[in-house]
């Protein structure tokens, strides 16, 4: 039977979202609306992902993001797919895109909150069948509702968050969230169109022996950080890098570990981006008992000066993190 795990493995993802209301005592269902509305589209946007092959959104849409990378068409359906549901649910006034480079004002008179997102995250990996993800946070906005959008409305710092989680389209097809009462798995039945609870409570392991980093920036990357690799080396952890954040966050999470995308030469700030990778996944890794740094500072404590702005990303379970900073000091 099913007690052990405190809910029957047959809750809904729409279920559980009514059974935690009291989660929201402000919103009257607003959030909730809001986090039914991104598990709509990412029941679009992981048929479409699984179609790729067979219909022409595989391959490059032709245009260079404000990141200045070649958009692959599955982002643009992405951000079309969710962009189009948080319009229809009613509940958001903005939203911050890294495909769009200027926030996206809804003019929604009525809407009290602001989302951030990463609407496909693994861009590269589409084309190779490699698991990918979708990064979402979730903000109050904080002027007066129904007023012009002002930039302290968007450029909140992570510890604002009332929300955030992850959709991982990969063997299964996953949505994972927080709204701050700990991290709550649910897994995709394809058949019935719906997301059952499958990962109640998640915790990370306070330690791990897997390590991800992209050796491929070794000449690139301070010598606290290739310290701390050879550590791991020594030690004979294990190397997992998949190339897609959230993958790789998610296995992390699970099992112990931890991700690192540290500053380089090219990229002084790192490649991850703050407003929707970096705060996202640093309030699911704080909720889940791991932790999230830039290398020194808590991702969630930064103060957000640019909408695509970048930081270094030392992500996972609290030991190891807090284990590569001792690396990156006696480096300095
Ligand atoms: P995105 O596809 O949304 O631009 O993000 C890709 C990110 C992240 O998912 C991944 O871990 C990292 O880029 C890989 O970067 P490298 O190829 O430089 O290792
Ligand atoms: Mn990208
Ligand atoms: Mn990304
Ligand atoms: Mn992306």
């Amino acid at each position: 039977n099913n007690s052990a795990l405190g809910y029957s493995v047959g809750v809904t993802l729409d279920r559980f979202i009514k059974s935690k209301q009291d989660d929201f005592p402000f919103a009257s269902g607003e959030l909730s609306q809001i986090l039914r509305d991104i598990a709509l589209a990412s029941k679009i946007v992981n048929r479409e992902i699984n179609r790729a092959g067979l219909s022409n959104i595989s391959g490059a849409f032709g245009n260079t993001n404000v990141q200045g990378e070649e958009q692959q068409k599955l982002d643009v359906v992405a951000n079309i797919r969710f962009c189009r549901a948080l319009t229809k649910g009613g509940e958001v006034c903005a939203i911050v895109s890294e495909e769009d480079d200027e926030v996206i004002d809804l003019q929604n008179s009525s809407g009290k909150y602001v989302v951030a997102m990463d609407p496909l995250d693994g861009s590269s990996n589409i084309d190779v069948n490699i698991s990918i993800g979708t990064i979402f946070s979730i903000y109050r906005r904080v002027t007066p509702v129904g007023s012009p959008i002002q930039p302290e409305d968007i450029m909140q710092p992570g510890s604002k968050q009332v929300a955030a989680g992850y959709v991982l389209y990969g063997s299964s097809t996953m949505l994972v969230y927080t709204t701050g009462r700990g991290v709550n798995g649910f897994t995709y039945e394809q058949s019935l169109g719906e997301f059952f609870l499958s990962h109640p409570d998640m915790t990370a392991p306070e330690d791990g022996n897997i390590y991800s980093i992209n050796e491929g920036l070794k000449s690139q990357v301070n010598e606290g950080v290739n310290n701390y690799i050879e550590a791991c080396k020594e030690r004979n952890y294990s190397a997992r890098y998949i190339g897609s954040l959230v993958a790789d966050f998610h296995r992390n999470l699970l099992k112990g570990g931890i991700y690192i995308y540290p500053s380089t030469e090219k990229a002084p700030h790192g490649k991850l981006r703050l407003l929707y990778e970096a705060n996202s996944l640093a309030f699911i890794a704080e909720q889940a008992g791991a932790a999230a740094t830039d290398g020194k500072n808590r991702i969630l404590d930064i103060i957000p000066t640019s909408l695509h702005q970048r930081t270094p990303l030392y992500i996972g379970s609290r030991v190891m993190v807090e284990e590569s900073h001792e690396f990156l000091k006696e480096a300095e």
